[in-house]
Formats: C-alpha cells, structure tokens, sequence
C-alpha cells in the first residue's frame, strides 16, 4: 500500500476533515481455546495430495462440500457433525509442457500449479470450476455425481486470474457466470463480466481501458433475487479523491441481470454499471478504508428485501491504524437509495472526476437501458461513479477491533430461547483465531475465540454451514471444521448464561446447558443482560462479605483442597479464571489479607509465606457482570510429620484446580512465585491458557480426609446437601474444620506471637534471617512492601496483622525444623 507523503496526509486530512482515532475500548473474547482444546474440537480433513485450498462449496442442505485446492476438486461427505468422508476427487494438473512454459517465463514451479479459483453450482447435475492453470486460466463443468469433467476445459480468460496471489470473485446466476477479476496475464486489466450466455445472451464485459475500474481488488459478490441485480464489492484507487496519491476507497457496484449492452453505443459492454463508495468511518476518525471480506445476511423472515445487510470487514491503508479491523454493516436500501442518487462526472479526455451536475438524460444504475438512445448511453459512460457515499448502518462502526486483524467473516441469524433474533458473527484473525460475537444492544461481545490453525499457514475460505451449525476453514493444508457453539462446555446454569451465547440455554430439567432448537422456550437464557440472578432461579447470589461457607452459593461449590506446607516456605494457591472477563478476589476467615503478607499475582492466584499466621483456609472468590461465586477453596495447613521433611524447597506449589468440572480455565504458566504485583485484581489478559489440571504430589485432595468429619453432623449435612448437592459433605468438612482449626489456629499463633515478641526483646545473636531465605520468597517479600490496594480493600476485619510483630516474620524461622540452618 502506498504510504501518503506527507503534504498529501494533511491535504486529506484537512480536507476529510479526519482526526486520528483516540484510543478503542478493547474487545476480550470471554474464552480463549488454545488449539487441540477438548472443549472446542476441531475436526480436520488432510491428506497428502491436497494443499492450498481456495474455494469451498456447500451443498444447500449441508451434507456436501466441494473443496478446490491446488491441481485438484474434492467432494467430500460431511452429512455427520464430526468427520470428513472423501467421496470423490478430480485431479485436475496443467501437462508437463505447460509447467515448463510457465516456468521458462520465470515463474516460481509452485506457483504453475492449477490453483482452483471459480467454484460454483451450474445446474442440478454440473458444477463449473476454473482455475489458474500454468498463468493460462482455463475453466471447465465437473459432473457433480463422479466429479469428472464433462466437456474439453474453456479459455478462462476474464473469469479466473491468472496469478494465484490475485483475488477474484465469481457467481452462477441461472445458469450465466458473473466474475470479477483481471483478464490479463500481467495483471493489470480488471474487468467484471458476464459468460455462459450459451447462445441466448451476448457476453457482456466492463473495459478496464475507460476508468470504469482503477486497480481493483475483487472481493465478493452477491446476487439479490428481488432486485435482479448482482452486487460486487471490491477496493480500488478512489480517483476522484486526486488530490491523495493512491487513496484506497472500498466500492458496491452493481449490473442488472436483463442487461445485454448497448445497440451501438457500448455494444458488448454493460450499461447498468454503477458504483459507490461504501464508507467505514466513525465520526471525526480516519476511515478503514481497504474491505477485506464481506457477507451476506439475508432478511429475517417476513422482511422485506431491502433489509438485507452486508457485512465488511475493513482495514486501513495507515500504518496509525495497522493491526486493527473495523466491521461495518450496510443495508441494502441504502446502496439503492445512493445509487438512484447523483453521480459525479467523468471527463473521458482527462479522466478527471468533477461534481458539476449534467442535464440528467437518464438514471445510471437503472435496469433497461440498453436499448436506450446513444445520447443516454454517452451519458452513462461519464456518469456511474454515485455522487454520495453509503454509510454504514447507524452511521457507525460496528466493532472496532484494535488488536485483531480480522481477515474473513460469516455472519448468521441466530433464534434466541426467547424468540428474539441476534446477529452472530465469526471473524477470523490473521493469527488463526475464530471469534465468535453477538451484536447486542451495548455493542459487540465476543463470546469465545479458538485457535484454528497456526501461523504461517494461511486462510483462504471460511464457509458458515446454517442447517448444520458448523463452520468450515480452509486453510493452506486442508479443511478444518468446528460447530458453532459447545453449550456443554458451560458446566453451570451461570457460566451459560454468562457466556451470552444465543445459541446455549441452561435446561433446569436436565441441569445442562444444552443447545436452544426452536421448541425448547423453558431454557434460562440472558442473551442481552448475562444477568446471573435472575435468570438462574435459586442461585443465591449474596456472597457474604465474612467468609461463611455455609451460606456458599449452590451453582457452584468447588471441592476444598488440603494444601500441606512446611513453615517459611512460599505457598502459591492458584485461582482458576472461570473466564478472561472475570476479576478473582481472595477471601479468609474473619481475617484481612494484609499487603504485607499476601501477594496476588497476575494470574490471580494468592503467594504468601507460610507461617502460623497464614495457615487456615483461603477462598477465592470470582466476580463477573455482577456474579459472585467461588472458584477455589483451600485449606493450607502444617505438615504433620516435620521429621521427614526435607528443608524448604524452593519449589513453589501449583495446586490442583479446585473446579467441580476439569473443563475450567487456568492461566497457563502458573510455576513461579515471582509474579508482578498487580493494582486491584485485574481482568485476566493472558492469551493462553491450558485446560489440563496440574496436581503436584504435596496436594492432597480435600475430600480424602473429609469422610473422618462428615458422619457426626447429619443435621448440617442434610441441609448443605440440598444447597450444593455434589460438594455437601465437604462442606460440613470444611465448616468443622473451619471451627476447629480456626481455634487450634488462634491458640498457635497466639503461642506463636507470644514467642516471637519475647524474642524480639531478648539479644539477637543469630544472622539475619533474610539472608537465608529463597529467592523466591525474598521476591515474595520484596513485593509485599508495596502497597496493594486489593489487599488494603479486603473484606471483613483482620487481626493478622496483629499476628506478627512489627509487620515482619523475623525470628520466626529459629524454632522451626524445616528452616534450613
Ligand atoms: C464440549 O465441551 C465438553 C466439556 O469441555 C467436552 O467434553 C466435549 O468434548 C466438547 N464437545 C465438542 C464437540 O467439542
Ligand atoms: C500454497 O501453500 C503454501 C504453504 O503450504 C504457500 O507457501 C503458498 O504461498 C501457497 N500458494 C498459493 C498460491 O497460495
Ligand atoms: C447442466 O449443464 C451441463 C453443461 O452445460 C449440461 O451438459 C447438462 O445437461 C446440464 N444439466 C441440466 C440438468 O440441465
Ligand atoms: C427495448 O428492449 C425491449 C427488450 O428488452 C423491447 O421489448 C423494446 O421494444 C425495446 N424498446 C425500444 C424502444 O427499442
């Protein structure tokens, strides 16, 4: 892309009246699967005789793709959700003595492949497929039944590029082909026609040598029944912005299908074309400007055609804004009302653009000009640029995002549990993420993103499969698929609905969150709101402010977890993200997690040092959209046998995840206890994150000991078991424990202060204590001196930090028997 000089930048700017964009709100995907994740399975088909896949065609129920890859046509049978069945494949590759007339032309072996670019539906029995064929495009009809070719291949000049790299679009519309490519070996002659007449109709084409199109970059097309018209969207130079060199505009243009050119003025040539610039552009910031891809979304049913909506996705041609995507959505009514507009003028002598306002002596862009007067047609030929520009629904962008280059989009209409229709949409990022967003109300949220594939492969289709709910991908080795949504990866009625996902709803019957179909209208589901409270009826909510486990909310009890530890040594509780939009908060008993003693980490788990003072149990707390809940709980206690310990290790713990479901999320990289302070618990921005469960042989599982306390409290037994029915038992465990360990624990550590502060006073003979710790914990400590405002915030009123004298752990190490001396 040429980058602009720098007068021209402000000429455009001045004259664009264009500042440049202020910081975006950042867009999170709420999960994140890493590839291969068991919650997001990906189906793959690959073999060894299929690379670079170019073009995906789906039957119209579902059960069939026709893939077009380099040398070769697939069909392959994908009637069930989860695999690939090859049902037939034609080899299509250019002969020997093509490949070395391609390459005696000094191009590269690999690029003379017969890479398949047109791949469409010619009638009932036939598909029509071309491609680029040694840089001599050639095209030809595949029997859809054996996927043989029927007839000798045609000349494919005009309807596939020759060069692989070049974009192209093409469309079958009863039984005529419509293209948009360059017919040209060097590229540079871009023309949108029309072929297959067979007789019936002349073929019809747009000169690239009257301006009609200025270096254009075809990126889809689409046919609208009710319009007769077929639309094509591209980029190109937008020449009436002269005054910037190669200013990118993005363009809707149309052709009516009864077209069949001029009698003698623009004989052979359209005379319906028209085009306009589509704008995607925020008030008062530059616009994105290149489009990148675009969709189709068909009306609701019962609306009328001019409700159709496409949407873009657009990049800038500026490097301020690289990296960023913006999607835009346009309505057909509008592209009809610019277009039936004014036009700009085209001075054929100058190929100057000027907005000075011609007799009208006939409507550009109308059906049915072409048997119209000479006069008409000139005018025509000088006016098919519209005067004013479409703008994006509501004048606004909508989704920005900042850090995602977003490279192709399907969108779909989704029925909601409720009846209400949303608007979903699936972006693929340069990097090989799948996101998958909701438009609401309060703007785009996106649901979830999956890595489809890694860098440097590359994408080239992306094909959303309605009836089926599946996505397909095609990438440079092959075809990947995912279904639209895995509701049983939200393992309560509160994830489920937390996810704002219009196609999951939580089934109260079942206790699942399962797939909305049409019939099921008693499914819990917030799409709009996420609102936990009132959509999950019976999930107490009131998380109290003390730490009381009896009043835990049901939805989600984990199981506590038994952390044994030696005294001086670093303990690290992880806290397992439930999703990267909540913000995790740890929580004792009746005490106050003091910023000298407790560190959060980054990935919001808790380091501190063992001491009397910090034994006794931990709950982690996660909040969301306003939905408390705890994610962890655990109970860090003194190892019983101090004989056989072996000295502090320097080895900081990683719990187990304490999640009633293995699906949770953790945030990968949980093995130092060197972690930065964060101010407040912040949202979680880690990009990867692993769903295994890390148990370390120190941890034991807290149900293990649990049996030894349940059986004496039948009463509270009955009554937790009906609050949380899975964790019941445990929880009497934990609340015994609670009450015995919290005295034991208070005489300790009262046995423990007492100790300490005596001898603080007496004489100091030993060296300081700081020297022997571990790095570790001297890096734990050394964060503790600042401050922390999640810590100074914590709930309920502490008395720990009465528990040490002067707010430091010296001396404490003498008396202990796993402190090394
Ligand atoms: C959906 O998620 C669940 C829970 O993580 C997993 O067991 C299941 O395999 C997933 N299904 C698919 C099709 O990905
Ligand atoms: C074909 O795929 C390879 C990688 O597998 C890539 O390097 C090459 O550029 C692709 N060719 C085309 C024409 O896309
Ligand atoms: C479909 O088109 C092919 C190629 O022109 C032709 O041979 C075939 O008869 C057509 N089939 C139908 C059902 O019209
Ligand atoms: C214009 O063309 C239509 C057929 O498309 C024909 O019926 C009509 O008579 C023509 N009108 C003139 C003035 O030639």
């Amino acid at each position: 892309m040429a980058s602009l000089s720098f007068p021209g930048l402000t000429v455009a700017l001045l004259v664009l009246g264009l500042v440049l964009s202020p910081g975006l709100s950042r867009l999170t995907p709420r999960v994140s699967f890493p590839m291969g994740s068991p919650g997001r399975r990906l189906t793959f088909f690959s073999s060894r005789e299929v690379s670079n896949t170019t073009t995906l065609l789906l039957s119209t129920d579902g059960g069939s793709l026709y893939v077009g890859a380099r040398d070769a046509v697939l069909a392959l049978d994908v009637s069930s959700k989860d695999s690939f069945v090859l049902r037939n494949k034609l080899d299509w590759r250019p002969p020997e003595k093509d490949l070395e007339q391609c390459s005696m032309k000094g191009k590269k072996m690999a690029d003379c492949s017969n890479f398949i670019r047109v791949l469409e539906f010619l009638n009932s029995t036939h598909l029509y497929a071309c491609g680029t064929f040694a840089f001599s495009p050639r095209c030809t009809y595949v029997n859809l039944e054996t996927l043989t070719m029927s007839l000798s291949p045609d000349e494919g000049r005009g309807r596939c590029p020759y060069d692989p790299y070049q974009r192209n679009t093409a469309i079958i519309v009863d039984g005529e082909l419509y293209t948009g490519t360059v017919a040209d070996y060097r590229g540079n002659r871009p023309v949108i026609s029309r072929h297959l007449g067979e007789g019936k109709r002349v073929d019809l084409k747009l000169d690239d040598t009257l301006g009609w199109l200025e270096d254009p970059t075809f990126i889809s097309s689409s046919f609208i029944p009710q319009e007769e018209k077929v639309y094509f969207f591209f980029s190109e130079v937008g020449r009436e912005y002269n005054f910037i060199d190669r200013f990118m505009v993005s363009r809707v243009s149309q052709i009516c299908m009864s077209d069949i050119g001029g009698q003698r003025t623009l004989q052979r040539r359209w005379t319906t074309f028209a085009k306009a610039q589509l704008l995607c552009q925020a008030d008062g910031e530059l616009p994105y400007n290149v489009l990148q891809d675009m969709d189709v979304l068909a009306p609701a049913e019962g609306a009328p055609a001019d409700d159709t909506l496409f949407y873009g996705i657009f990049t800038s041609q500026w490097s301020v804004n690289s990296g960023r995507s913006a999607v835009c959505s346009f309505r057909l009514t509008d592209i009809k009302s610019v277009f039936s507009g004014n036009y700009k003028v085209l001075n054929r002598d100058t190929l100057q653009w000027s907005s000075r306002v011609q007799e009208k002596v006939a409507n550009p862009g109308e059906c049915g000009l072409h048997n119209a007067s000479d006069n008409a047609l000139r005018f025509v030929k000088e006016n098919f640029l519209a005067e004013e520009s479409v703008r994006p629904v509501g004048r606004s962008l909508t989704m920005v995002s900042t850090e995602h280059a977003y490279s192709h989009l399907s969108v779909q209409r989704v029925q909601a549990a409720n009846g209400r229709l949303y608007t979903v949409l699936f972006l693929l990022t340069e990097a090989g993420q799948l996101h998958k967003a909701v438009l609401l109300q309060s703007g785009a949220h996106i649901i979830e993103e999956v890595q489809i594939f890694e860098p440097p492969r590359a994408v080239r289709s992306l094909k959303l499969s309605s009836p089926k709910g599946v996505i397909y991908v095609g990438t440079s080795d092959g075809v990947v698929k995912i279904p639209t949504a895995n509701c049983s990866f939200y393992w309560t009625c509160a994830q489920c609905v937390l996810s704002r996902d219009p196609f999951c709803g939580w089934d109260p019957v079942s206790r699942a969150c399962v797939e909305v179909s049409g019939s099921q209208t008693t499914l819990n589901q917030d799409v709009d709101g996420g609102n936990v409270e009132k959509t999950c009826n019976g999930v107490s909510l009131t998380h109290r402010t003390k730490f009381s486990l009896s009043k835990l909310p049901t939805a989600s009890c984990p199981a506590g977890e038994l952390v044994s530890v030696s005294l001086n040594e670093v303990v690290r509780l992880g806290c397992p993200a439930a999703s990267r939009l909540s913000r995790q908060q740890w929580e004792r008993p009746n005490s106050r997690l003091s910023s000298d003693l407790y560190l959060h980490l980054d990935d919001g788990g808790l380091s501190f040092v063992a001491t009397p003072a910090t034994l006794g149990h931990y709950l982690c707390l996660s909040t969301e959209n306003g939905y408390r809940h705890p994610t962890a709980i655990y109970h860090v206690r003194q190892r019983s046998s101090p004989a056989v310990q072996t000295p502090t290790s320097p080895n900081t713990r990683v719990p187990t995840q304490a999640g009633p479901r293995p699906g949770l999320l953790t945030p990968a990289g949980t093995g130092t206890g060197t972690g930065t302070r964060t101010p407040g618990s912040g949202v979680s921005t880690g990009n990867t994150f692993i769903t295994t469960r890390q148990v370390t042989p120190n941890v034991t599982a807290w149900t293990e000991e649990s049996e030894w306390f349940g059986s004496g409290f039948r009463d509270s037994d009955t009554l937790l078991s009906s609050r949380c029915p899975s964790y019941g038992k445990e929880l009497v465990a934990v609340s015994v424990l609670l009450v015995l360990c919290f005295s034991l624990l208070l005489t300790t550590t009262l046995y423990a202060v007492r100790l300490r502060c005596r001898r603080r006073t007496a004489p100091q003979t030993e060296t300081p204590v700081r020297d022997r710790r571990t790095p570790e914990e001297q890096a734990a400590l050394r964060g503790n001196q600042l401050p922390s405002k999640s810590s100074s915030e914590a709930l309920g009123r502490g008395h720990a930090s009465g528990l040490v004298c002067n707010g430091t752990l010296t001396g404490s190490r003498e008396h202990l028997p796993n402190t090394p001396i």
